[in-house]
């Protein structure tokens, strides 16, 4: 069948079969289908969704149009936690270090940050002399050697992912629930790790803005995930507001440690403590998610997971002693107070435009070229359900260039939404999905 029937067929609305889906992502990848028409098939796709069939065999094809990871050799159950982007999740990082206190790997190819959201990748190289491994027998000696393995992003994994990835962006098709779980999933099966577990965020600062949305993404995966045999949990949380008190790099950095030290915010500590609960209910080494919960919060109050994270820092060539002393750490010196210009309640406080608002003074690039400053960002001091006075500091930001400072003022200003009525804090998870 020619490729203009098979879009054709889609833009009517009628099913494709599996081998429709293969031979239409084969031609594409063997040059025979132009850019676009790839794009008139995601713009089908984009108004008429996908049956599961056409979702499994699309998910297939990204995954195999590339290298996989497989993990079978590892001598660790090995984890894949993935989060859909969020204004101030730093949870991987905390995460890592806990779970290898229970012999649970992590394997994660993780993203720079884009815009207003900030990458793990990022975050980990601000800590100085730090890099990741850039080859899969690296990445398998790291998690050998500490239970923790990140890397960044291979072209050589998901190509395919890549190149649709890049027409979608320029061809309005990237909102489409079938092609983000098709994106994402396909980069989380080609890593053979024992356990998925998805953190679908939802709010003003997420892809997802409705409980509805993210509640149809995550259903979504979980069918694909569980077609393809994979144990896969997913976990929705809020974005009502950024995740912990600090979004930038070292910053981010410090609030993770501080976690594992056990100070960490209430929100941040609540995600962190359930999604590290289940992974050890996947491993099966306890017997429910409350047990779980509470065998990781009595790690927290050891060295133990601040002794792995010195030593996944130490074998990426980092320097360990950032754990306990901050001021190795290329935190900007210049520090400017934000204070409230009336009393009430925070309602919300749009994490969108703190993520912005760090961007702007250099923790995230607007382009993917931009060069990032790792010591900038802005650390809030209200969170969602506080009073606060006229008058009272909100926010501090950290800055090496004045020049945006003002417009950085303005829009975390504006993210606060303080009203006159109590609100209690929103709650940070929203449903657990099996
Ligand atoms: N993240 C991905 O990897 N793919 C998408 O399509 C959207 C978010």
């Amino acid at each position: 069948m020619r490729a203009v029937d098979l879009i054709q067929k889609k833009r009517d609305g009628i099913p494709l079969s599996s081998m429709e889906i293969t031979n239409f992502l084969t031609m594409y990848l063997d040059g025979k289908v132009p850019d676009y028409q790839m794009s008139a098939f995601m713009m089908a796709v984009y108004f008429n969704g996908m049956t599961d069939e056409e979702l499994f065999a699309f998910t297939e094809n990204m995954m195999n149009s590339g290298d996989t990871i497989p993990l079978g050799d590892s001598k660790h159950f090995m984890i894949d936690k993935h989060s859909t982007g969020g204004v101030g999740d730093k949870i991987t990082i905390a995460l890592a270090p806990l779970l290898a206190c229970f012999d649970i790997g992590t394997a994660k190819l993780s993203g720079k940050g884009l815009g207003h959201t900030g990458g793990t990748i990022d975050k980990l190289e601000s800590i100085p002399g730090f890099s990741f491994p850039e080859t899969q027998a690296d990445l398998m000696q790291l998690i050998e050697k500490t239970g923790i393995g990140i890397m960044g992003y291979s072209d050589s994994i998901v190509p395919l992912d890549k190149q649709l990835y890049s027409l979608r962006d320029v061809t309005a098709t990237v909102p489409s629930i079938p092609l983000i779980a098709s994106s994402i999933m396909s980069k989380k099966l080609a890593i053979g790790a024992d356990g998925i577990i998805l953190d679908i965020k939802v709010g003003h600062g997420a892809f997802m803005k409705t409980e509805e949305e993210a509640k149809t993404l995550a259903a979504t995966m979980m069918r694909i995930g569980k077609h393809f045999k994979r144990n896969i949990t997913a976990v929705l949380s809020g974005m009502e507001q950024p995740l912990g008190f600090s979004v930038g790099n070292s910053l981010e950095i410090v609030e993770a440690i501080e976690t594992l030290k056990g100070f960490g915010p209430t929100d941040f500590k609540e995600l962190l403590l359930l999604i590290a609960g289940n992974a050890l209910m996947m491993k099966g080494i306890a017997d429910n998610l409350p047990e779980a919960i509470s065998m990781v919060s009595e790690k927290i109050a050891t060295d133990e997971p601040l002794n792995n994270l010195k030593s996944f820092i130490q074998a990426c060539g980092g320097n360990p002693n950032i754990v306990d002393d901050y001021k190795l750490l290329p935190i900007a010196q210049n520090t400017r107070s934000l204070h409230s210009v009336n009393s009430g309640y925070v309602h919300e406080i749009l994490a969108e435009d703190i993520g912005k608002a760090a961007m702007i003074l250099g923790a995230g690039r607007a382009t993917k070229d931009d060069q990032i400053d790792h010591g900038v960002g802005v650390v809030l001091r209200k969170k969602v359900g506080d009073h606060v006075n006229e008058n009272e500091l909100l926010a501090t930001f950290y800055f090496n260039d004045d020049k945006q400072l003002k417009e950085a003022e303005k829009l975390v200003l504006n993210a606060y939404r303080i009203q006159q009525n109590e609100t209690g804090a929103p709650s940070t998870i929203k449903d657990i999905i099996y």
